[in-house]
């Protein structure tokens, strides 16, 4: 744009569009277009480890069965994660396996690209304080958990629970932090944010029924990640409200948009 705005464009859980989410595929392709960041929803498994998977269950994105936090890492990872979505590559089934964060980590180091990584965490509740312990140790881990600047890669954590917020306030202060919100989330109208998150994660439905909320927002000093722009109209609407990440299932027309304008 002539004044100079443009927001960052983060392939949500890879850019679910093309390609079947929170797969290796899809996150490579992510980065192939020209995203500028990537999101990936956590959960634990049954024996500990961070996988990159949305549902409480595997029906919908997996041909197993039951629930993520009832497997091992071993039972996930002989899932299929990739043939029930129309963009599913038959000839490269490893890029449709189970993604696990620590590889999706190396992948990215290993792009050479400068990434934003927004983690979301899945259910505190259910795991206790156990998916933040094991996100900000695997973080710390890989150099990420204290961001600098200049690094490459840059971890921010999302949640729709304050609770996970303060968790990894707590033992990762340096980490920036995005309140996810939806129609009941406390503050929302007010432009509040809890536990020194500095940047406001609403869904794109609650922007168009609240038309003052993203000004609250703004008005509160914060930034505003917006979630989840997959149609014209809607990236239209948050384009207008200068957003600061649009959060999308295709990274490629919003990066498209962008450059015509
Ligand atoms: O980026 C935030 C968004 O992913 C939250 O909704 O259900 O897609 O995880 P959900
Ligand atoms: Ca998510």
């Amino acid at each position: 744009m002539s004044d100079g705005y443009r927001p960052l464009v983060i392939a949500h859980r890879g850019g679910a569009d093309a390609l079947p989410e929170h797969t290796l595929g899809a996150y490579l392709r992510a980065l192939d277009e020209g995203a500028d960041g990537l999101e990936c929803d956590v959960r634990l498994t049954r024996d500990g480890h961070l996988v990159c998977v949305h549902d409480s269950k595997l029906e919908r994105t997996s041909n197993g069965r039951g629930r993520v936090s009832a497997k091992t890492l071993a039972e996930l990872d002989a899932l299929d994660f990739g043939s029930w979505h129309p963009g599913f590559d038959k000839d490269l089934p490893e890029l449709s396996r189970l993604l696990t964060l620590e590889r999706l980590l190396g992948a990215v180091r290993d792009s050479g690209r400068q990434v934003r990584l927004l983690i979301e965490t899945k259910h505190p509740s259910r795991y206790g304080a156990e998916v933040e312990r094991r996100l900000v140790g695997m973080l710390r881990q890989h150099g990420l958990a204290d961001p600098k600047p200049d690094d490459d890669v840059q971890v921010t954590v999302m949640s729709f629970a304050a609770l996970a917020l303060r968790r990894i306030r707590a033992q990762a202060p340096g980490l920036p932090t995005v309140y996810l919100m939806e129609m009941a989330a406390p503050g929302v109208g007010r432009g509040r944010l809890p536990f020194g998150a500095r940047t406001a994660g609403p869904g794109v439905e609650l922007v168009r029924a609240k038309p003052g909320l993203l000004p609250a927002i703004k008005a509160a000093g914060h930034q505003a990640y917006v979630w989840t722009v997959n149609l014209p109209e809607d990236l239209e609407l948050v384009l207008g409200h200068r957003v600061d990440a649009v959060i999308t299932d295709r990274p490629r027309f919003v990066l498209d948009h962008l450059d015509r304008m």
